[in-house]
């Protein structure tokens, strides 16, 4: 049975109350990303840096997944192929909605990681400075979310899914973050049928074979009740 890749961005989480980095006022918007979301911003003020994200950890557990995490949630267990869901977002709505085996490419803010051992663990709601690693005891505590110029994570997993993937789906972003942002080439190679899903269409969106436009409560699930009529 056909297999279903799903992309999603910011704007998947946004009527959930998570704003977005490049929508009006979004979070690049109130902050330089070399400041809070780069290795050398974190050396220059790892104070500033893990002020960010517990501000974004703290409002991320205030909030509920919405129609559209429910959604994907409900295409994974009633589709009789394979649905993945690759998501840049550090928050954990898809998993609340019930989504399963979510692959978070730029890491999430639930978990802590230790830049000297590599060792991972569930982070408090407010990391502090210099908090020591629970396996080697260095102060070198950061948040487990991939920042600009480091890779992304498993990326050879989602290349894989992408390149037998029938159904390729981008929701909620802008398309402007790479290797993200290639992933509806990789997915048209391998022969799949591409669909943007987003407020308004991004520049990229002519790229895809088809565009939903609207928010994403009501868009994806009319796309998921499309396909699940499909297999009736
Ligand atoms: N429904 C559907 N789409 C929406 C909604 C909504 N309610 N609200 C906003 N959007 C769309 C916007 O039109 C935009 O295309 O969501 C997208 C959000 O784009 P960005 O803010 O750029 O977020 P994203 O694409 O996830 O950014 C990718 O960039 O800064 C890095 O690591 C960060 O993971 C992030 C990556």
């Amino acid at each position: 049975m056909e297999k279903i890749v799903i992309l999603t961005g910011a704007g998947i989480s946004a009527e959930s109350g998570l704003i977005t980095f490049r929508d009006e006022g979004g979070l690049w918007a109130q902050h330089r990303i070399e400041d809070v979301a780069t290795p050398e911003g974190f050396a220059r003020d790892p104070a500033l840096v893990q002020g960010f994200y517990n501000a974004r950890r703290v409002q991320a557990a205030k909030v509920h997944p919405n129609a559209a995490h429910q959604a994907l949630a409900r295409l994974q267990s009633e589709w009789p192929g394979d649905v993945v869901i690759v998501t840049q977002n550090v928050d954990n709505l898809h998993e609340a909605g019930g989504a399963e085996d979510v692959i978070h490419m730029h890491g999430s803010l639930d978990r802590a990681l230790c830049a000297t051992c590599g060792h991972r663990w569930a982070a408090p709601p407010e990391m502090a400075v210099g908090e020591p690693c629970p396996t080697c005891a260095e102060p070198t505590a950061r948040p487990d979310v991939v920042w600009f110029g480091e890779m992304p994570y498993h990326m050879d997993e989602i290349y894989s899914h992408l390149s037998s993937a029938s159904i390729f789906a981008a929701i909620g972003t802008s398309g402007q973050v790479y290797p993200a942002a290639a992933f509806v080439h990789e997915a048209q190679t391998a022969g799949s049928q591409t669909l943007e899903i987003n407020l308004e269409p991004t520049m990229g969106a002519s790229v895809f074979d088809d565009r939903l436009v609207g928010k994403a409560t009501e868009t994806v699930p009319q796309w998921v009740d499309r396909l699940l009529r499909q297999t009736d």
